[in-house]
């Protein structure tokens, strides 16, 4: 287990604690108040569990030392233009909204990524994001910014490179960049197609550019990531019915607990108890942020996805990580990635716990999309298969496990569970 998961675990135990003196003082005060007894009876430990949940326990969006113009209104306006702009792409056709729409959850609803090409992951949605250490399913990216830049490159997904999109920025762009970043580097006389990491002649043409070139590149195209940052950090999930719940649980106020059915709360419970779902799916985006091998089937048996342990690889090589040169974090703000254990077996063909908020709109499930209904996902669970590569964090039917119990759940608890999860469907917010 890496440092940053026991941190967030930490954290999320101190959140705990904290609801629970609050819990306890609204309850006496609501018992003063004579309100309607609650419908639903909870420990004292549950209801702390709950109020965790609530959304507005994820506070203010974080601040990113890594990038300076986060904060800045141009260069979300910028952000969301770029976002949108199929310019960005090699054949004209396919942004960043192409993937990630405004309009069905900012992802796609697809088993695979469709741009230039057909990809190898679910596409995952952009609310939440702000809040995750690491970015993607295998988290090579650690910041909203240097996750951007990934894509527009990815021949899969807009398939182009940073020459190209640096010469379109300057042509569309000049006087919109300059209000947020200032004078744009002169760059020289530049070849039509650039890039370390795009195609045999792409990868030639980059290292015949002179080195201070190839810096103004960077500069720009990493400035370009900034800009969809800004933008991206003003998406966000709105409360669930879940909210609303826990609210009047915390508060005694046993009419409120009526927005959930008999049915909703037996899920719940569950999704507490037995499910162990918690033990991961917790917190106020019921997400630990970190990486779990659970033993979901690999697309390509013969050739599984290693997950985290590839992408660490990745994140830890990535010149626009937190440490890098464009970078505008000290290195002392860049604890995520300073103490990244890499030899952690836990990480082979393990995945980032991805946020339930909003998750009965966005079918198939997992990161290859491989389960296509919420009750498939918890009949997985309830299965707990042998993991093709590495080895599953969960117990096994039949198998002794050191720190867990197996997952027991029945045809009719899973269909309590599955409707539970509605439950935590919310708008999306989009503000500015
Ligand atoms: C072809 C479809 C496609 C396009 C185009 C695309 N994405 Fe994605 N997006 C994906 C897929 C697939 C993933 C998950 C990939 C993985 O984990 O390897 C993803 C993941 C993400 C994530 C990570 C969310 C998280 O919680 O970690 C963000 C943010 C994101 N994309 C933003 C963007 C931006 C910004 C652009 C444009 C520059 C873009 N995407 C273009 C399909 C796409
Ligand atoms: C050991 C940690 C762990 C436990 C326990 C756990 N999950 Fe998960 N969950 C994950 C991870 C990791 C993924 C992504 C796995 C992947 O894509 O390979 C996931 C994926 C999911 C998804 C798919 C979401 C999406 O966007 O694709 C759902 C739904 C889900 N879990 C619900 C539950 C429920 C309900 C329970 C309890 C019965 C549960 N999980 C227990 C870690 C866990």
């Amino acid at each position: 287990m890496s440092h940053v998961t026991i941190r967030l675990r930490t954290l999320w135990q101190l959140k705990v604690v904290t609801a629970l003196a609050t819990m306890l003082l609204t309850a006496l005060a609501a018992q003063a108040m004579d309100k309607a007894p609650l419908r639903d009876k909870w420990t004292v430990q549950d209801v702390a569990t709950l109020a965790s949940m609530r959304l507005k326990e994820a506070g203010r969006r974080p601040f990113d030392p890594s990038n300076a113009y986060e904060q800045r209104t141009e260069a979300a306006t910028l952000g969301r233009a770029l976002f949108n702009d199929t310019r960005l792409s090699k054949n004209g056709q396919v942004a960043c909204a192409s993937c990630h729409s405004a309009d069905t959850q900012f992802q796609d609803g697809k088993q695979f990524g469709q741009g230039i090409g057909t990809g190898k992951r679910r596409t995952m949605p952009v609310m939440g994001a702000v809040h995750s250490p690491f970015l993607f399913w295998d988290g090579r990216k650690d910041s909203l910014w240097s996750q951007a830049l990934g894509p527009m490159e990815d021949a899969a997904e807009h398939g182009g490179n940073r020459v190209r999109f640096v010469k379109l920025v300057h042509t569309y762009y000049k006087e919109q960049y300059q209000a947020v970043f200032g004078p744009m580097p002169a760059l020289g006389k530049l070849p039509e197609n650039a890039s370390p990491s795009g195609s045999e002649a792409e990868r030639a043409a980059w290292s015949a550019m002179h080195e201070s070139s190839r810096e103004a590149v960077n500069r720009v195209f990493a400035n370009m990531g900034k800009a969809i940052a800004a933008f991206e950090r003003n998406i966000s999930y709105g409360e669930s019915r879940l909210d609303q719940y826990a609210q009047a649980t915390v508060a005694g106020e046993g009419r409120g607990q009526e927005v959930l059915t008999q049915q909703e709360v037996r899920g719940l419970r569950l999704f507490l108890t037995k499910g162990q779902c918690i033990t991961c799916h917790n917190g106020p985006l019921l997400t630990d942020h970190a990486f779990h091998n659970t033993g979901v089937p690999p697309i390509d048996q013969a050739k599984p996805d290693r997950g985290r342990a590839e992408g660490l690889k990745k994140l830890l090589h990535d010149e626009f990580n937190c440490l890098g040169r464009y970078s505008d974090a000290k290195p002392e703000q860049c604890g995520e990635l300073q103490f990244l254990a890499t030899n952690d077996p836990s990480q082979l063909a393990a995945f980032r716990t991805p946020s339930l908020r909003n998750v009965a709109e966005r079918a198939p499930y997992m990161h290859a999309g491989q389960l296509s209904t919420l009750e498939q996902v918890l009949q997985h669970y309830a299965d707990s298969p042998k993991a093709v590569l590495g080895h599953s964090e969960l117990a096994r039917p039949g198998e002794k496990h050191a720190e867990r119990q197996t997952i027991r759940l029945s045809a009719s608890e899973i269909q309590d569970v599955a409707v539970f999860l509605g439950t935590l469907t919310g708008p999306v917010v989009q503000t500015k």
